[in-house]
């Protein structure tokens, strides 16, 4: 047993990272572990998330478990959590009740959670206390190790906690089972070092650790073989890439980099205002497999609170940023994200947030509420803001950027723009769908031979979250 500890995740050293490429080796006895087993998973919060889920995924496979969509069927069900604000942490708990439901009447179901959530000492806490009936709880340095985790929890009958308040290494050799066949996720960095004072993620995640380049193009590499068309780069903080690392090589570079091998589309997320340089933006600009579209967060538009936040950057730094994106970048989307009822945000403060939306029009921003999140420095805060003010201030937010989002997509009535369709559209299964170059989401009048394809689609209608379009012969 291993439990969380906030004061160790909280720690940052000059200690090498070690990168590791022979940990991952499974015994016979883990193998058959999985036989005639089936297990589900749910995955909540981020890309980084749903990436490591397809690494649970394989390790499971490996194992011969098998996969099934439904909660009911399973023998091993596993959420994924997401500790980034309060309701996905009360969506997990909820959850948590349903499979105790499924246990009562499935005694040799396992049942576990793992991701950010088992990260937080607040909730291992609560796991001890109140749900000591969950099988195995582990951490997002620990994913390596989960036929460990399982063969220990079934051996002994009982919870198995491993979750390590480290600042973690860089695991190469974990295999990974994609859930889509034509874009792919890559891990270019693990955890953050920016230490944002609303954000819980430095804690759960660790110290900043770029992946050696040599890793991350040859993994693009082999994707390109494999016939895919779209990466997307991922980090908390993916322009810092390379601060880390002893060697001169940092995120234009390795954009460079990816870029020569060919891939169709390379996106990368999330970009922080801070480290977003002119050369970064420059390779953006001269490879046209790099994607024109890029997610900046501003979370506020009142300098008092960007402060308040440790975001490094005022709202005057950002919009010089954004107006050199927008001019050195023909077509670029630019998206965001935003929080409202911070500690201390006042009416001013908050009217200072709508200027700047009016400012930038963003193409689309993801807004959200202040919340608080133990252990990290802004829980401490004062925290004067109602809670029908926040909900105030979010609904006339939304309202501001939805009129923007659907300005942006205005601009794309009858333009003809590269789409890669990805599948059947969920509501309407004679249509297909994908999203341009800029990541918007397009529904087109095309043939299933062309699901996989990057092909020239003419916009037909306009929608606030999509687009309709037909395919261009
Ligand atoms: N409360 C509300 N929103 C948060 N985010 C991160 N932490 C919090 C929090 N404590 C938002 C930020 C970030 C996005 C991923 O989630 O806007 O960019
Ligand atoms: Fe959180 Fe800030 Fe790091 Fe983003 S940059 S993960 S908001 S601490």
């Amino acid at each position: 047993m291993k439990l969380p500890n906030l004061a160790n995740a909280r720690k940052r050293t000059k200690n090498p990272v070690e990168v590791i490429t022979d940990n991952y080796k499974l015994t016979n006895d883990m193998k058959k572990l999985g036989l005639n087993r089936a297990y589900y998973i749910k995955t909540y919060g981020c890309q980084m998330n749903e990436h490591d889920t397809e690494k649970i995924k394989a390790i499971l496979e490996d194992m011969n478990f098998y996969e099934v969509d439904k909660m009911e069927e399973a023998d091993l069900i596993l959420l994924n959590t997401c500790a980034i604000r309060e309701n996905a942490h009360n969506k997990v708990f909820g959850m948590i009740g349903r499979i105790k439901h499924l246990k009562e009447s499935k005694p040799h179901l396992i049942a576990g959670i793992c991701g950010c959530m088992a990260q937080e000492e607040v909730v291992v806490d609560e796991i001890l206390t109140k749900y000591k009936w969950l099988d195995i709880v582990f951490g997002t340095h620990n994913i390596h190790n989960l036929p460990n985790i399982l063969a220990t929890s079934l051996a002994k009958k009982e919870l198995e906690i491993e979750v390590l308040s480290v600042e973690g290494d860089v695991y190469e050799n974990i295999p990974v089972k994609r859930d889509n066949l034509y874009k792919a996720w890559i891990n270019v960095m693990y955890g953050c070092d920016k230490f944002c004072t609303y954000c819980i993620v430095p804690y759960t995640r660790g110290k900043q650790r770029s992946r050696q380049p040599e890793f991350i193009v040859e993994e693009v590499q082999t994707l390109v073989n494999e016939g895919y068309q779209e990466i997307t780069l991922l980090g908390q903080n993916v322009n810092a890439y390379g601060k880390d690392l002893d060697i001169d090589y940092r995120m234009e570079n390795l954009l460079e980099d990816v870029a020569k091998t060919g891939i169709n589309r390379i996106r990368f997320v999330t970009s922080h205002p801070w480290d977003f340089t002119d050369k970064m933006i420059e390779v953006i600009k001269n490879n046209d497999n790099i994607m024109p579209y890029i997610h900046l967060p501003i979370q506020s538009g009142s300098n008092k609170i960007l402060k308040l936040m440790g975001r490094r950057y005022t709202k005057e730094s950002y919009f010089e940023l954004y107006n050199k994106i927008k001019d050195a970048i023909p077509n670029v989307s630019i998206t965001t994200d935003i929080i409202v009822g911070f500690p201390g945000e006042t009416e001013e403060d908050f009217n200072e947030t709508l200027d700047i939306v009016n400012k930038c029009q963003f193409d689309s921003a993801f807004t959200f509420i202040f919340s608080k999140r133990v252990g990290t420095p802004a829980a401490k805060m004062t925290d004067n803001v109602s809670l029908e003010t926040k909900n105030k201030r979010l609904q006339e937010l939304n309202k501001l950027v939805n009129k923007y989002s659907n300005l942006a997509n205005q601009k794309y009535l009858n333009k003809t723009v590269p789409v890669l369709l990805e599948g059947f559209s969920e509501k309407n299964k004679k249509t297909l769908f994908g999203y341009t170059d800029t990541m918007k989401l397009v529904n087109v009048e095309a043939d299933e031979s062309n699901i996989g394809k990057i092909v020239d689609v003419k916009i037909t209608e306009v929608k606030t979250w999509s687009l309709d379009g037909k395919i261009c012969e």
